[in-house]
């Protein structure tokens, strides 16, 4: 007796329009300067929305996980590089410096800057000066002021609850990383070649960033960009932006 009640409830109110958590202040649609509210809004916001929020689905992002990222070093008949088990740290930290609404064009656009870390396991292989090598352990990266610039467009649809709702339908992100850090531990075993490897790596941080850099920030903005997303099809137009 209990379950199909229960299961018709959940169904209920999962098409039910969601109130507003209680960390983000709604913004009127009617204040001149509606752009600079929600970016206080967003300001104020974001370290609670990073971490996730079960009740509304939306997954942590802080430690964010990335699939393997690989790298050759100067090129694919050199050495191989490939970091697993990528978690980035530092979304929920994340500066927003502007957030802008066009209700007209539907688009979001913003732009953050973020410093993070990642912690990740190395696999090198190849060949070093003809040497083959291989070697592998625990590494880390440092990517210091990432600024993201993400548009994302929407469109409105009416929900179950007669409601206006939001659905982000693509976005596209550009990005400008001020300095990468490599950090490979216990290369070969040996700490001189293990030295040099790492100083090789930092020397072409910007190549190597260049190289990866669009896979690790479509991951990160797919993430943010999905979280979103889920959240704005719960909270329905009236009640992100009240008359
Ligand atoms: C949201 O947009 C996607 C992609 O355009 C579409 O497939 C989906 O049906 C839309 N959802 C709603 C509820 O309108």
């Amino acid at each position: 007796m209990w379950r199909p009640v229960f299961l018709m409830f959940a169904l209920i109110s999962h098409s039910l329009s969601e109130e507003l958590p209680s960390y983000i202040t709604p913004c009127s649609r009617n204040v001149p300067n509606l752009n600079e509210c929600a970016l206080k809004a967003a300001k104020e916001s974001i370290h609670k929305f990073a971490l996730g929020d079960k009740s509304r689905q939306l997954p942590p992002l802080d430690p964010l996980f990335v699939e393997d990222i690989t790298i050759y070093i100067p090129n694919e008949n050199g050495l191989k590089l490939i970091f697993k088990e990528n978690y980035f740290h530092g979304l929920s930290g994340m500066q927003v410096e502007s957030l802008k609404f066009n209700f007209e064009k539907r688009i979001i656009t913003t732009e953050a800057i973020i410093n993070l870390d990642v912690a990740n396991k190395y696999d090198l292989s190849g060949k070093l000066m003809v040497v083959p090598i291989r070697s592998n352990g625990d590494s880390s990266i440092k990517l210091k002021n990432t600024d993201l610039n993400v548009r994302m467009w929407y469109e409105h649809y009416t929900g179950d609850d007669g409601k206006l709702h939001w659905n982000i339908t693509k976005h596209d992100v550009k990005y400008e990383v001020e300095k990468a850090i490599f950090k490979l531990e216990n290369l070969l075993g040996d700490k001189n070649i293990g030295d040099q490897i790492n100083k090789l790596l930092n020397e072409l941080w910007k190549e190597i960033v260049a190289d990866v850099g669009p896979l690790i920030c479509q991951s990160l903005t797919k993430a943010v960009v999905k979280s979103l997303g889920t959240f704005l099809e719960q909270v329905s137009f009236d009640e992100m932006f009240p008359e």
